[in-house]
């Protein structure tokens, strides 16, 4: 008879030698993934619109050339290029791509006066500068096999009004994820994550810095008793870019401390 599996412990740094890029990794979400992929010994390139908050992250991290900071626009196919190029030259090698760039804030205007230009500019970050840091990352992913993770939001699944902009893109990226998924395997392997409210106060560039303005009631309606932190998405984006995830693609995962199952009826 064939001996059983053996027990083996996790490893303790599963993204060791990897190197991982993150949109809009200088602030919010997207520094706390940075953290902790560098936590989990690899390796991160973030870009950033906001040069000084990526200044800032290089020089507080003191991770010397394990993390590199690039200006970015992942709106801009031309700066999205300058990236990825930039990267390559740095780190030799992309494993992971993480796409959390995105206009954060989900209201906008009521549909009927809501301007063209504020619908694309929605669509043209949130949902098209995925589409274009993955199209970039792709060539380099193949070459070893690899992981991209799209930060979209619960809004995906519900919503408040006036959020139809934020809500379509968030949405687009869910279907993004499961098409892609199907159209990069077996080597490449994409997912999405599903934040519910996630407090970044004191995750922005130091002079904006601020601790986060939460009541009790804001931490209280949560099933799990408080409001989300960069360190739950952080937690489960290493999971789904490490190798411990290599039977997961296609998949959109909500980390939301119980909100979207709570039944609500005014
Ligand atoms: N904070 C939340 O409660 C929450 C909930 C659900 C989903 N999300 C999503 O998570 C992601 C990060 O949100 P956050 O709250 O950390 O936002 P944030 O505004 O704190 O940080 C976003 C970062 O992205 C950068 N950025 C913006 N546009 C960019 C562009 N075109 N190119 C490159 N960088 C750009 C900003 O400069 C900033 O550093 C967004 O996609 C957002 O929609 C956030």
């Amino acid at each position: 008879m064939p001996k059983a599996p053996a027990i083996t412990s996790h490893d303790p740094l599963p993204l060791k030698d990897k190197t991982i890029l993150v949109t809009g990794g200088a602030q919010g979400i997207g520094r706390g993934i940075a953290q902790a992929v560098l936590a989990a010994g690899g390796r991160v390139g973030i870009g950033d619109l906001d040069a000084e908050a990526g200044k800032a992250c290089i020089e507080e991290w003191q991770v010397g050339p394990r993390a590199h900071f690039t200006v970015l626009d992942v709106a801009r196919e031309a700066s999205v290029r300058r990236w990825m190029a930039s990267a390559l030259r740095h780190f030799g090698r992309i494993d992971g791509l993480v796409n959390n760039a995105g206009i954060a804030n989900p209201h906008a205007a009521p549909l009927a006066e809501l301007a063209l230009a504020d619908w694309n500019r929605y669509l043209a970050t949130n949902l098209t500068g995925a589409f274009l840091c993955s199209k970039h990352a792709l060539p380099e992913l193949h070459k070893r096999g690899g992981a991209i993770v799209n930060i979209a939001s619960t809004r995906a699944l519900q919503s408040e009004p006036d959020t139809e902009a934020y809500a379509a893109s968030k949405g687009g990226l869910v279907a993004f994820t499961h098409a892609l998924a199907i159209s990069s395997g077996p080597d490449v392997r994409v997912n999405a994550i599903l934040p519910g409210w996630i407090a970044t106060d004191a995750w922005r560039r130091p002079d904006l810095r601020s601790a986060p303005k939460l009541s009790r009631r804001d931490h209280a309606q949560h099933p799990v008793g408080r409001v989300g932190t960069p360190e739950d998405i952080g937690a489960l984006a290493v999971y789904l870019l490490s190798s411990r995830s290599g039977f997961v693609t296609g998949q959109h995962f909500v980390v939301d401390g119980g909100m979207t199952v709570k039944m609500q009826y005014a």
